[in-house]
C-alpha cells in the first residue's frame, strides 16, 4: 500500500476502540467519520477524539449519497453482537439488532467507490450465523477477497481471553499479502502452524523442513529462523510461496518480527503489568465485592493474583452480575487454597465472609480493564460516566491490540 492517508469511516465506534487501534497500527488513516447511536459511548469518543466528526444517529438511516459523499477508503465496524451469542437467542438476521448491518450490507454494492478495505469484528457464534453468509455473498458479488479469523490477545502474549470473530476483506485487484484460506484462521497470519505446513512447496517442489521440536498443531511463533539460517536459497526466497514453512520464516523474519518482539507470545505478560500503580488500599475498597456477591458466588468466581498470565473476557456485566463476567483479582498475597478448605467446612454465613475478608478480593477497575483491552494510558472516560457505565462500554468493545495487528495485515501488500 502506497504511503497515502487513508479515509476511514468507522461504523459502531462506541468507545473508539478501532480508532485507537488505527492510530497503533504501522498505516496512516483518518477516521473521516464515526457513527454511534449511543449517547454515553458518543460521550466517551468526543472526549478522546474530539476533532473526529461523531454522527449520533442509526445506521439504518443511511444513505448511498451520505457513505458517497465520504468517499472512503476502509470501513471499520464492530456491530452489535447480541444477536449470536451463545447466551442469547441466536436471531441473527432475524433480530432487530442487526438490520443497520444488514442495510450496510444493502448500501455496499450501491456505492460509486466502495472501500478497498473492510475490517468487521464481532462474537464468536457470528461465524455459524446467516448474516455471516449474506455477509461473505455480498463481498463475494461486490469482487472482495477476505480472510476469516477467530482470535484472542492472548495469542499476542496478553493475559486476557477474547475469542472474537474478525473479517479482513480487500478490493480486488488488490492482494492479501498472505495465502487466505476458505477456513476460518485460528492464529494471525504469521503464526504458522505445522499442520497448515502444506510440506512441499507447490511453487518449487521443495520439501518443506520444519523445525526440530516443531510438533502438530504447534503454534510456532517461535520457531522463526534468522533470516541468514533460512537455507531456503534467496531466488526462491523472493518468489516465496506461502505454503512453505521455511519460505513463510524467511519472509516473517523480516516482516514481523517487530511485530512478534513486542508482544512476545511465548511469554505471556503478568496481570500485575495492568494493574493500576500508586494507589494504596483505600483507593480500592470500592471495588471490592461486595459481602452479598461474595456469599452467593465465591465459589464461581474466576480468581485470579499479580502473578497470574491469564484472565477471563470481561463482558458488559462486570461488577454488576458476577458468574462469568470477568475474572476478579486476590489482592491478599496469601495461597487461597487452605482458606477455601475451612470456608466449606463452615456453616455460618458470618464466619464465611470474615475468612473471605483475608482474601481481598475485588473487581479490575475500569482503567485495568482498559489496559488489559490495549487502550492507551491518555485513553479516559468523562467524570459524568459512572463507574457501571464504564464497565458496561469496555465489556461491549474489544482489544486493541489485535485490531491493530490485524490492519497491518489488511492493509500491508504482497511484496
Ligand atoms: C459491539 S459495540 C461496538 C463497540 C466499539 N467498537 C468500541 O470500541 O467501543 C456495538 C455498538 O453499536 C452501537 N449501535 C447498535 N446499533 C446501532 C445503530 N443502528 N446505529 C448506530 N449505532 C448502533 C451500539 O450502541 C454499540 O455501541
Amino acid at each position: 500500500m502506497a504511503d497515502e492517508m487513508l479515509r476511514v469511516v468507522e461504523f459502531y465506534s462506541g468507545i473508539g476502540g478501532m480508532h485507537f487501534a488505527l492510530k497503533g497500527c504501522r498505516f496512516s488513516g483518518k477516521v473521516f467519520a464515526a457513527l454511534e447511536i449511543n449517547t454515553t459511548a458518543n460521550q466517551v469518543y468526543q472526549l478522546n477524539f474530539g476533532d473526529t466528526k461523531l454522527l449520533q444517529k442509526n445506521i439504518e438511516g443511511l444513505t448511498v449519497q451520505d457513505l458517497d459523499g465520504l468517499s472512503p477508503d476502509v470501513f471499520l465496524m464492530s456491530p452489535p453482537c447480541q444477536p449470536f451469542t451463545r447466551v442469547g437467542l441466536q436471531g441473527a438476521s432475524k433480530d432487530p439488532r442487526t438490520r443497520s448491518f444488514l442495510h450496510i450490507l444493502e448500501l455496499l454494492p450501491q456505492l460509486s467507490r466502495s472501500p478497498n478495505y473492510i475490517l468487521m469484528e464481532n462474537v464468536k457464534g457470528f461465524e455459524t450465523s446467516d448474516t455471516r453468509e449474506q455477509f461473505l455473498h455480498t463481498l463475494k458479488a461486490c469482487g472482495y477477497s477476505y480472510q476469516e479469523f477467530l482470535l484472542s490477545p492472548t495469542q499476542l502474549g496478553i493475559p486476557n481471553s477474547r475469542l472474537r470473530y474478525y473479517l479482513l476483506a480487500k478490493k480486488k485487484p488488490l492482494q492479501f499479502h498472505f495465502a487466505t484460506r476458505d477456513e476460518i484462521m485460528e492464529s494471525f497470519p504469521y503464526m504458522i502452524t505445522r499442520d497448515k505446513c502444506d510440506n512441499q512447496c507447490s511453487d518449487c517442489g521443495r520439501d518443506c523442513v520444519a523445525e526440530p521440536g516443531c510438533t502438530t498443531n504447534e503454534v510456532k511463533p517461535t520457531g522463526l529462523l534468522p533470516a541468514s539460517d533460512c537455507t531456503v536459497d534467496s531466488t526462491h526466497r523472493d518468489r516465496h510461496n506461502t505454503g512453505c514453512l521455511k519460505c513463510l520464516q524467511a519472509k516473517v523474519n523480516v516482516e514481523l518480527k517487530p511485530v512478534l518482539d513486542k508482544y512476545n507470545p511465548t511469554n505471556c505478560r503478568k496481570i500485575g503489568d495492568y494493574l493500576e500503580k500508586g494507589n494504596n488500599d483505600n483507593y480500592f475498597e470500592k471495588y471490592l465485592l461486595p459481602a452479598k456477591v461474595l456469599s452467593k458466588f465465591v465459589l464461581l468466581l474466576d480468581i485470579v493474583n499479580r502473578q497470574s498470565a491469564r484472565s477471563c473476557c470481561f463482558t458488559k456485566a462486570y461488577g454488576h452480575y458476577a458468574e462469568g463476567t470477568g475474572s476478579v483479582l486476590k489482592m491478599a498475597d496469601i495461597d487461597d487454597t487452605e482458606i477455601f478448605e475451612r470456608y466449606r467446612d463452615l456453616t455460618d454465613d458470618q464466619s464465611k465472609l470474615e475468612l473471605l475478608s483475608v482474601l481481598k478480593l475485588r473487581y479490575f477497575t475500569p482503567r485495568e480493564v482498559a489496559n488489559l483491552h490495549g487502550f492507551p494510558s491518555d485513553f479516559c472516560f468523562p467524570t459524568s460516566v459512572s463507574v457501571k457505565q464504564q464497565y458496561r462500554l469496555l465489556g461491549n468493545s474489544l482489544n486493541v491490540h489485535v485490531v491493530s495487528e490485524l490492519l497491518n495485515c489488511l492493509f500491508q501488500s504482497p511484496t
